[in-house]
């Protein structure tokens, strides 16, 4: 069941930042982007940098991001899309250093957007810093791309309140546990996910959320 009204005009994960990762290269590129996710009927972005926290720092992180919000808001704003800051927060076992990740969230979702280790071992110790974002911080916790983990991973995260993002080629896809989630499983809404490619990704993502519409 996708969960998220409107979800069709929300990109819920995208690289869209230029210079925080291996996403936009430059103000050019995120532009392009825009263009392409308006001509989609996109109206919000979340812009969800990679943070991996055996390399970042939350409050590094969240300056570098201001920087970049600035200079892209005024681009987004001429093409009428929102922009949603947030990051897609790599989980690890342990993450007690790299500062309060809970500043990292979407806030306007009252939601914060993870990925998970792909080895089924290593996610696994990572599911007490989940729940800690969901009690101690009370945020809710998407669990991105979910088809790329180890499936008992999922489901415990599921069992706790965690809720998922596809990404439009999953959702394409129409791989039997894609649409069994999207039948039955917590979906949020879609993300392009997109780093470089916007027109092959918006184009996806509109193929996607027209095809998800029956689970809404
Ligand atoms: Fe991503």
């Amino acid at each position: 069941m996708i969960l998220l009204p409107g979800f069709a005009e929300i990109d819920l994960h995208s690289h869209l930042l230029p210079g925080m990762d291996h996403g936009c290269v430059d103000l050019k590129m995120a532009e392009q982007a825009l263009q392409q996710a308006h001509a989609v009927g996109i109206r919000t972005i979340c812009c969800t940098s990679h943070f991996y926290p055996d390399q970042h720092h939350v409050p590094d992180f969240l300056e570098a991001r201001t920087q970049q919000l600035q200079l892209v808001e005024p681009i987004a704003n001429k093409y009428g899309i929102h922009l949603i800051p947030g990051a897609e927060v790599q989980m690890q076992p342990d993450v007690s250093s790299c500062g309060d990740l809970s500043l990292l969230a979407l806030n306007e979702l009252e939601a914060i957007l993870i990925e998970l280790p792909f080895l089924r071992e290593v996610s696994h110790k990572c599911l007490d810093n989940v729940f800690r974002l969901m009690t101690k911080n009370r945020l809710q916790v998407i669990i991105a791309h979910p088809d790329r983990y180890d499936l008992s991973v999922v489901e415990d995260c599921l069992s706790f309140g965690c809720v998922l993002q596809l990404n439009a080629e999953a959702v394409l896809s129409e791989k039997k546990q894609a649409v069994r989630w999207m039948k039955n499983a917590p979906v949020l809404g879609i993300g392009t996910d997109f780093h470089r490619d916007a027109e092959l990704s918006y184009s996806s993502f509109a193929k996607a959320s027209k095809l998800a519409k029956k689970y809404s």
